[in-house]
């Protein structure tokens, strides 16, 4: 069967249950200090507002509690965010089941509410049929927006859907579609970033897209893995000494279906990691006892070159240690770069995102995925529970 959107669904006086990712990052004093994931799902919390919808009620996970309450890990703070977003009340209820949580939504004068964290109670991740039917017993209707967590197979994202008519919400749907369109059918010439510390972190990744990209373009502490593999000197940069074999596979591969994979010619590097290390530029041998933080400005020029032609990039990873301004500039270049083409340019979550942000670029991107994890197993050509669990049934 299809997957119900939202706008199929009558909303009028109903009781909405939304699944959101609201796993948001706190600071030691609980500020929320990134809240694009409650600004993504505004959209679909204010249709459901505008449609003649009864009682809205929000659920979501916060951290990694473990089946206990914790108090860094409540979802207050997001509760008052939230009204802040919205502009009208939320009420905050401390529990996410139960007959009194169930007393609390009848009664509320608010139209919003917004539930304890659901990690409170392990039944949440064991997916446990019972606690996956008392939360289906609070609402008429449930809806899926929370991408971030899509690939875990939880009573929220999984359980309930056996229990309640249920359907995607809108950011979920703009998530699936381009993601989707990149992993099934992208428009090419399609090109393919990936960054960050580990080759085996974006195996799944290569071994997905590589037979579907153009190009795949490696900057970050994952590169240094391949330059050794092609029997580079890399210094003390990052090594996976037992991917070494792995990298030297994918480059062969890559070779055998005419597929490039670019790789850093040359590099910023330190003799140790801090920001106010003394930086130079090596090639893509790099000296004994130097350390890779950034790729250089011919690497730059490089991958520029290879992405001016791409009607769809994809990118998950950064290309150096960009939290430190010092290690930025390979990044903050080439994301510059893709901001000004004609291009569908879709940004993995996590990491990449935070990049995005850092440099104010946010609105020049097509698409900035609100999932790490879920957003990685999406473009690894897995099936997302939380996402088939909307159409099996
Ligand atoms: C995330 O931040 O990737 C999601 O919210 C999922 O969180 P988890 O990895 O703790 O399941």
């Amino acid at each position: 069967m299809a997957k119900l959107t939202l706008k199929d669904i009558d909303l009028k006086n109903k009781v909405v249950l939304v699944r959101a990712d609201f796993n948001v990052p706190l600071d030691a004093s609980l500020n929320i200090t990134d809240d694009i994931r409650i600004q993504a799902t505004l959209p679909t919390l204010k249709y459901i507002l505008g449609n003649g919808a009864k009682k809205l009620v929000i659920m979501s996970h916060l951290g990694r509690p473990d089946g206990k309450p914790v108090a860094k890990y409540s979802l207050k703070p997001v509760g008052a965010r939230l009204k802040e977003l919205l502009g009208q009340d939320v009420l905050f209820l401390n529990d996410c089941v139960g007959d009194n949580i169930k007393q609390d939504i009848a009664k509320a004068k608010e139209k919003v509410i917004l539930l304890e964290n659901l990690r409170y109670h392990a039944e949440e991740e064991a997916n446990d049929p019972g606690f996956a039917r008392q939360l289906a017993s609070l609402a008429d209707i449930f809806v899926n927006d929370a991408f971030g967590t899509a690939h875990r197979a939880h009573a929220s994202t999984e359980g309930v859907t056996h229990f309640l008519k249920s359907a995607a919400g809108f950011l979920l749907e703009k998530e699936i579609k381009y993601l989707g369109a990149a992993v099934t059918n992208p428009q090419k010439p399609f090109m393919v970033i990936l960054g960050g510390a580990k080759v085996s972190d974006k195996i799944g990744v290569i071994e997905n897209l590589l037979p579907k990209c153009d190009a795949i373009i490696v900057g970050g502490g994952m590169a240094y893995t391949f330059l050794k593999a092609q029997g580079k000197q890399i210094g003390n940069s990052k090594l996976e000494k037992d991917k070494l074999d792995l990298a030297k596979s994918i480059l062969d591969q890559a070779k055998q279906l005419g597929k490039e994979i670019l790789l850093p010619v040359d590099n910023l590097v330190v003799d140790n990691i801090d920001p106010n290390a003394k930086t130079e530029i090596a090639g893509d041998n790099i000296p004994d006892g130097k350390i890779a933080v950034d790729i250089g400005p011919k690497t730059v020029k490089l991958f520029e070159d290879k992405l001016r032609s791409a009607k769809t990039i994809v990118w998950n990873g950064p290309l150096g240690i960009f939290e430190m301004d010092a290690f930025s500039k390979g990044t903050q270049e080439v994301a510059k770069f893709i901001a000004a083409l004609k291009t569908t340019s879709i940004i993995g979550g996590g990491d990449t995102a935070a990049a995005i942000a850092k440099f104010k670029l946010e609105d020049k991107m097509a698409h900035i995925s609100t999932g790490g994890g879920a957003s990685l197993e999406f473009l690894e050509g897995k099936t997302l529970p939380g996402i088939s669990a909307l159409t099996d049934k």
